[in-house]
């Protein structure tokens, strides 16, 4: 279709009060935009030198999974499995993490998963608070773009971090929060380490992720 039969059937369109060829060509503006920015800020972190795990780590660990999910998963930090891989969740507790997902009739497509941490903490030690501060801002950067319908915190550093509270892990989960500045829910379930550690808590995890796949629907 030749440039000016396009705008004159935009012209009789908006006439009419229609302004679906608009609405369409921003639609695909915000998608390019937003998949440049995917792009841009994980090149970013790549060679983040913001804290002194720089030193430390084989590669930076930004996220997996959907990047239109409705679901984003939020964990500590990645391990040694992660760190060789370059992937969040790919060891024992990310296998776990996989079954829970699928568990509760969610797939690889309904979630995106990243980590408060970036960067691998030496021998799996908890991130401490200069380290999360650091990194911080990739994470809202993530949440901004991917802008879910619901976020889940795993595990207790995870919960602290995106609440600023300390409050232990099973009093904060079985109700919702928001994200930071945004209207995003945020729910807070067990880490999936935890639950290999403690399988007596499976069950109480399996009745958050049953809402939160409900709530999803
Ligand atoms: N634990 C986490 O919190 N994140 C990972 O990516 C792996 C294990």
């Amino acid at each position: 279709m030749s440039k000016s039969v396009l705008q004159e059937q935009r012209h009789y369109l908006r006439a009419m009060g229609i302004d679906l060829w608009l609405e369409r060509s921003q639609v695909q503006q915000r998608g390019t935009s937003v998949e440049n920015g995917w792009q841009n800020l994980e090149q970013v972190v790549a060679v983040c030198q913001r804290c002194e795990l720089h030193l430390c780590r084989k590669q930076t660990v930004f996220g997996r999974g959907n990047q239109q999910a409705r679901l984003m998963l939020i964990g500590e930090a990645p391990g040694g499995e992660e760190d060789r891989q370059g992937l969040p969740f790919v060891g024992k507790a990310g296998q776990l993490l996989d079954k829970i997902i699928s568990s509760v009739g969610l797939s690889a497509e309904d979630v995106y998963i990243a980590n408060v941490l970036k960067c691998r903490p030496p021998n799996n030690r908890d991130p401490n608070s200069e380290e999360m501060a650091q990194c911080k801002g990739y994470l809202q950067q993530q949440v901004d773009l991917l802008q879910p319908q619901l976020i889940l915190a795993l595990g207790r550093i995870a919960a602290h971090s995106l609440l600023d509270v300390s409050s232990a892990l099973s009093r904060l989960r079985g109700q919702p929060y928001v994200f930071a500045q945004t209207q995003i829910p945020l729910w807070v379930s067990y880490h999936p380490a935890y639950l290999l550690r403690n399988p007596a808590d499976k069950a109480k995890a399996y009745e958050d992720w049953l809402k939160v796949a409900a709530l999803l629907k």
